[in-house]
């Protein structure tokens, strides 16, 4: 019997690919063989000597210590394009805010008062003040071409817009084998200089941290977008909001909750949902789990 701890929300579609018949599941477990987890960070948790693998339901591993981890031989695996589609999407929906003024907007309705005449004023003044931009020959830069980055640039291609990206790690014109039809930059700054959106899905590590700062800002197209769908710390934010306030920024977009920037009127943030829809929580659930079983099973490693 192999004993498998869930630390949180791992989807039933995925605990029900672990057969009770030869998997104890549960929260609470001891001496386990796997642990599932989604988002608990690990770096702060004891983990148990009798753990081989760890799962992790999404496609990042920074919150768990994968080095120190597989120094002692326990195998770690992730869902890497599992929520590409749930982040895409919310990617889509981050542009489309910022194009159209759409949070702005709605806290301006939200606050409307009076008779009709007031509202009949308020609605012409609206229209006025947000003004917004369409996306069609707009070009979006997308740094980091993984299972995400690419449909982001598929999806801004059919809405047509021009593509440009650049990706630390594999070339542009593996990327577009791949996938999509994205032009190549040359660099990141070459990149940047040339967008006017431009969507970030790289990991956070020590080179990409405040990959984007006040230099890279001022290279930037005047009225640029940044969209973070990635990870908190890409973008330093201090440096984002001075560009904002200048207005040589348009708007910054991010899925992380922040307290410097939640009350900028040209900042959108999020909870980190990006990956939360009911299918991406199932497949990355179904994926992790079909991994530690094989492992655990028979050894052979699907992924990692
Ligand atoms: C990811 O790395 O894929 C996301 O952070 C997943 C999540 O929100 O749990």
């Amino acid at each position: 019997m192999f004993k498998i701890q869930t630390l949180n929300n791992i989807a039933v579609a995925g605990l029900n690919r672990l057969p009770r018949d030869r998997y104890e599941v549960a929260s609470e477990i001891a001496h386990p063989d796997a642990i599932l987890v989604r988002s608990a960070n690990m770096h702060e948790i004891e983990i148990p000597s009798t753990v081989k693998a760890i799962g992790r339901a999404g496609a990042g591993v920074n919150n768990i210590p994968v080095a120190r981890l597989t120094g002692r031989g326990v195998a770690v695996f992730n869902a890497p394009g599992a929520n590409a589609n749930a982040v895409k999407e919310l990617v889509l929906a981050g542009m489309l805010l910022a194009a159209r003024n759409i949070g702005q907007a709605w806290r301006f309705a939200r606050e409307l008062e009076g008779d009709d005449e007031a509202i009949h004023k308020a609605v012409e003044a609206g229209k006025k003040q947000f003004v917004g931009l369409e996306l069609p020959g707009r070009t979006l830069g997308v740094i980091g071409l993984g299972a995400i980055g690419v449909k982001v640039a598929n999806v801004a291609r059919a809405l047509g817009m021009r593509v440009i990206g650049y990706d630390p790690t594999i070339t542009v014109q593996r990327a577009w084998q791949l996938e999509s039809d994205v032009q190549p930059a040359l660099s990141i700054d070459d990149l940047v200089s040339r967008a006017d959106f431009i969507s970030f899905h790289v990991p956070l590590t020590d080179e990409t941290r405040h990959m984007i700062n006040a230099e890279r800002i001022r290279i930037m197209r005047p009225g640029a977008v940044l969209l973070n769908f990635s990870r908190d710390g890409i973008i330093d934010d201090a440096a984002a909001v001075e560009a904002l306030d200048q207005g040589h920024l348009y708007a910054y977009v991010c899925d992380f909750p922040s307290n410097r920037l939640k009350d900028h009127p040209r900042v959108i943030t999020l909870p980190h949902i990006g990956a939360s829809t009911c299918e991406a929580e199932e497949n990355c659930a179904v994926m992790v789990a079909d991994q530690i079983r094989d492992y655990l099973e028979t050894g052979n490693v699907l992924n990692s």
